[in-house]
């Protein structure tokens, strides 16, 4: 059987180079071979604290793009040389290797004039977007893109994070669903930006009036909220502006007794501990958001990477903005990633990792 090296960990916080089989799609299955991936939270938490890890050498990568190498006798609707991202969900492999084997429900056709190393940005972060709104929070699924009549349009929403690159996703997304009242909380080197993506307001999470300027923008307390950083000081502020009954959908895992999004120290999740949720003196609801189980809302399964996905960047949904890491080579980039995650120095952009060398 022919194999492949690739980047991972190797052992608990190391990262080497590592063997794996090429294998052959069956079924539904589609074989990428990856140009692009990404490495951004999760993965550090993988590295450096074992989450989600089960098995030696671990590979990284919750996004790939590249191009179908092979098609199982299944995929009707792609064939090889088709440029594409997917969504590696657990158990499947994960994207950040040459080669990574997909169902096709997670793989996305991208249009030949958008580059596969912005493209890659999408998967991740567009279906968390996609899944907290329209499942998580009970968002009405719009039946249109754009949404037309949307009811309800004007119910004032906070995009806690929205620098962070799933919080970009999520504005882009009310936007094209129609929402008026979209606060979008973020530094405020992120705001003009965030304004062109949808925004209705931006507030500046570091501001010492906070909460009265998010009351002011979103004209009174909101009722929904997706936290995109889940750390306790997060919390701490949306407390202050969110309504009786409303409901918060955070992005696990919650970083416990860690100030940042690193997570670098305290237990990672998924669910907010007693003291935490003590601060709220309002009932609200606490809506714990895990990706990796989008496929169980049947409404989303099978459209919202291979449909929906290719007609929102037809509709000019962009992709983040990135930082692409293609030097040296392919453990050295990797290196570097992790050191800049592990700082907190990602900013508003994705990390893409060149694959191959
Ligand atoms: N459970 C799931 O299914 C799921 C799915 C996707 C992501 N996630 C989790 O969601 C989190 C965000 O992921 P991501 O990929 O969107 O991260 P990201 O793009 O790497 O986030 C970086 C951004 O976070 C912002 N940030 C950091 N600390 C902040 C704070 N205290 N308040 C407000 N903003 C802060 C920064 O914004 P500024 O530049 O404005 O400072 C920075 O731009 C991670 O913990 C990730 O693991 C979970």
């Amino acid at each position: 059987m022919p194999t492949y090296d690739f980047i991972g960990a190797i052992a608990p916080g190391q990262l080497g180079v590592a063997q794996a089989t090429l294998p052959d799609p069956t079924g539904n299955q589609v074989l990428i071979q990856v140009q692009y991936s990404t490495l951004g939270p999760f993965d550090l938490y993988c590295l450096d604290r074992q989450f989600y890890v089960h098995s030696y050498p671990h590979t990284f990568g919750v996004n790939a793009a590249g191009i179908i190498d092979k098609v199982g006798p299944g995929v009707t609707d792609l064939k090889v040389g088709d440029r594409v991202v997917a969504l590696p969900l657990p158990p499947a492999p994960k994207g950040a290797q040459p080669y990574t084997l997909q169902d096709r429900s997670v793989v996305a056709k991208i249009p030949d004039s958008l580059p596969l190393e912005q493209a890659v940005t999408f998967p991740d972060n567009y279906v968390t977007a996609f899944y907290t709104l329209f499942n998580q929070l009970g968002l009405p699924l719009p039946t249109a893109w754009p949404a037309k009549d949307t009811i309800n349009a004007g119910r004032p929403i906070l995009i806690y994070g929205a620098g962070a690159t799933s919080g970009q996703y999520a504005v882009q997304l009310l936007k094209l669903a129609g929402y008026t009242n979209v606060v979008a909380a973020a530094s405020k080197h992120h705001h003009e930006y965030l304004k062109t993506l949808g925004a209705t307001s931006v507030v500046d999470y570091k501001s010492a009036t906070f909460a009265k300027e998010v009351e002011e923008a979103a004209k009174g307390k909101v009722e929904l909220v997706v936290d995109c950083i889940s750390i306790t000081h997060t919390f701490e502020l949306i407390t202050q502006v969110i309504r009786p009954g409303g409901s918060i959908a955070w992005l696990a895992p919650f970083k416990a007794g860690s100030g940042s999004l690193a997570g670098s120290d305290g237990e990672l999740l998924f669910e907010i501990p007693m003291e935490t949720q003590a601060i709220f003196p309002q009932a609200v609801n606490f809506i714990c958001v895990r990706t990796f189980h989008y496929q169980q809302d049947e409404r989303l399964k099978d459209v919202a990477m291979p449909t929906i996905l290719p007609k929102l960047i037809e509709l000019g949904f962009q992709p983040n903005r990135i930082l692409l890491l293609d030097h040296a080579e392919p453990l050295t980039r990797t290196r570097d990633a992790f050191e800049l995650l592990r700082q907190n120095k990602v900013s508003g952009e994705k990390i893409v990792i060149k694959i191959i060398a």
